[in-house]
């Protein structure tokens, strides 16, 4: 079972911009920012309180995220939950018969296991489970 809510990610057009909103608008700080080529992205963490966003920019336009901010323009991609143990948790809903887009779990971009679940198994939202 999920410990709490570990971070929510959002789909951003200008990494710089919207970083710079966050950090005025809702006095977040600015914690990690980080490229995957692998992925096509860059992505910013920002601490809110005890919250964490993860800004989403797309390096090119066929990326994950380039198609994402196409098809649906900038918003809600995904929320991230925290599991003590990602073997556990994933073996758990696919015992539920949640569809899983990751069958095992990756190193995520914050160098932990992470492995997402399809959004249309869960509510419409992009899910991930975080080992922390
Ligand atoms: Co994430």
């Amino acid at each position: 079972m999920p410990s709490r809510i570990h971070h929510v990610g959002v789909a951003v057009a200008d990494l710089d911009e919207s970083i710079r909103i966050y950090q005025s608008a809702l006095g977040a700080e600015l914690v990690h920012r980080a490229t995957n080529e692998k992925e096509g992205l860059e992505a910013a963490f920002l601490k809110v309180g005890d919250g964490e966003v993860e800004l989403m920019a797309p390096l090119r336009e066929d990326s994950p995220v380039g198609k994402f901010l196409a098809k649906r323009g900038p918003g809600l991609h995904h929320v991230a939950y925290a599991v003590a143990d990602i073997d556990k948790a994933l073996a758990g809903a696919r015992a539920s018969g949640v569809e899983l887009i990751d069958n095992e779990p990756r190193i995520g971009m914050h160098g932990t296991r992470i492995a997402f679940l399809h959004p249309k198994s869960v509510g419409g939202v992009l899910t991930e489970l975080v080992e922390a």
